[in-house]
């Protein structure tokens, strides 16, 4: 008799050395075995895109000459322009970018020549300027330069959106939160690109159907969710009302809970002192009261606690950044742990493919079709 694991809940389905979640008395995350608190802060994402994909933090040199290389493949080929050009305005961006990606797997196949660390690296460089590229083409009517000196990730995706140099503290809350948002074992994307790649299909294959697994509100969609939550409140008391009405009718607030942790995502701390810390400087900083409030009712009354897309969302939101973009900047971080992921599947390769409980009617006769009733 077979059992179904729904959800595949607590079942461990590989081996990795890219990272470990785990749950003792709150939760913990290490990348190769550094924890999360004492990357933040110290490390820039390049750093981290480094240590994830090639196993060591860099020496000062090799991150100078990462750095490097990943600023001179920021460029896009104009093939590729074009395409984003014609891909609609209204389009939501993480479909731009599943295209894009697709779309350079076209022209920049996956060959001996062109390997896979170099597309990881190369996704990794110009992800940013293909979303902002299309950004805005489609909002402002401007072809940008994608082209910049700029060193960082966060510093380059931030002036490229802005359009001018962003403010210090907007760059330092941006690079804490692609550091955040780089790794996290089997989630349901990164698993989705290692059942493509266990067919020997190829790199680019794997990353776009990441990206379509991401987009669900269930999981990268989340930020986005939560924001639009957020943002229907002008106080506390009126957010603690309307979340308290939407639990009794059994509506998930988005950006709480998580299949691993149960009792608190190492991660939201993080953010939530850099969303704290904007909000006293923001326009709309009284958001990050509200935010609070919605945590407190979700203690409360569910003991749910928010994971890192809750206090990414009003982080980011403080930023400037429009909320449509949330999600995509989700895949500007998460493309380093799902490329590790690909990379560690190809070393161990066996393909994935596991069995269903059938359900369905019993053995049955075929009647062909001029005999059937109705
Ligand atoms: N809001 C309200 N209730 C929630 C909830 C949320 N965010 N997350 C879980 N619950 C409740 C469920 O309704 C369910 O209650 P029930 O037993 O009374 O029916 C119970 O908690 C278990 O939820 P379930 O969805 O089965 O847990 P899961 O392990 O499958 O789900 C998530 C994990 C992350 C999908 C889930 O917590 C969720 O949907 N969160 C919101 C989306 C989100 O923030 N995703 C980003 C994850 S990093």
């Amino acid at each position: 008799m077979s059992t179904t694991t729904e959800g595949l809940e607590g079942v461990i389905v590989g081996d990795s050395s890219i990272c470990s979640v785990s749950e003792p008395n709150g939760g913990h995350l290490l990348y190769r075995g550094y924890a999360i608190e004492d990357l933040v802060h110290a490390a820039s994402f390049e750093e981290i895109a480094y240590l994830l994909l090639y196993g060591e933090l860099p020496s000062l040199n090799a991150l100078k000459q990462y750095q490097h290389k990943l600023i001179t493949e920021r460029s896009l080929p104009d093939t590729l322009k074009k395409v984003l050009e014609l891909t609609p305005g209204t389009t939501h961006p993480m479909d731009v970018l599943r295209t894009a990606c697709s779309f350079l797997g076209a022209l920049e196949p996956e060959t001996s020549s062109n390997g896979a660390q170099n597309i990881a690296d190369r996704l990794l460089a110009c992800i940013p300027s293909m979303l902002l590229y299309w950004y805005h083409f489609h909002q402002h009517g401007k072809r940008i330069s994608t082209e910049s000196t700029e060193e960082t990730i966060a510093g380059y995706f931030l002036d490229l959106l802005y359009q001018h140099t962003p403010p210090d503290d907007f760059r330092q809350t941006f690079n804490v939160s692609l550091i955040l948002y780089a790794e996290h074992e089997f989630t349901a994307s990164t698993f989705a690109a290692r059942i493509t790649t266990s067919t020997q299909s190829d790199f680019y294959s794997a990353i776009v159907s990441a990206i379509g697994t991401l987009r669900g509100p269930l999981h990268g969609g989340a930020n986005e969710a939560a924001m639009k939550l957020i943002q229907q409140f002008k106080t506390p008391d009126e957010a603690e009302k309307k979340v308290k009405e939407m639990l009794a009718q059994k509506i998930k607030i988005m950006g709480f809970g998580h299949r691993v942790y149960k009792i608190s995502d190492p991660r939201s701390a993080l953010i939530k002192a850099c969303s704290k810390q904007l909000s006293t400087q923001s326009k709309d900083g009284y958001l990050y009261a509200v935010s609070e409030r919605i945590e407190r009712v979700m203690w409360d009354e569910k003991k749910l606690f928010p994971n890192l897309d809750f206090y990414s969302a009003t982080a980011y939101h403080f930023c400037g950044i429009p909320t449509f973009l949330f999600t995509p900047i989700f895949v500007l971080s998460r493309v380093t742990g799902w490329s590790a992921h690909i990379l560690e599947q190809r070393a161990h390769n066996r393909l994935i493919r596991p069995e269903s409980h059938y359900i369905g009617p019993g053995k049955r006769k075929f009647v062909p079709v001029e005999q059937r009733k109705g």
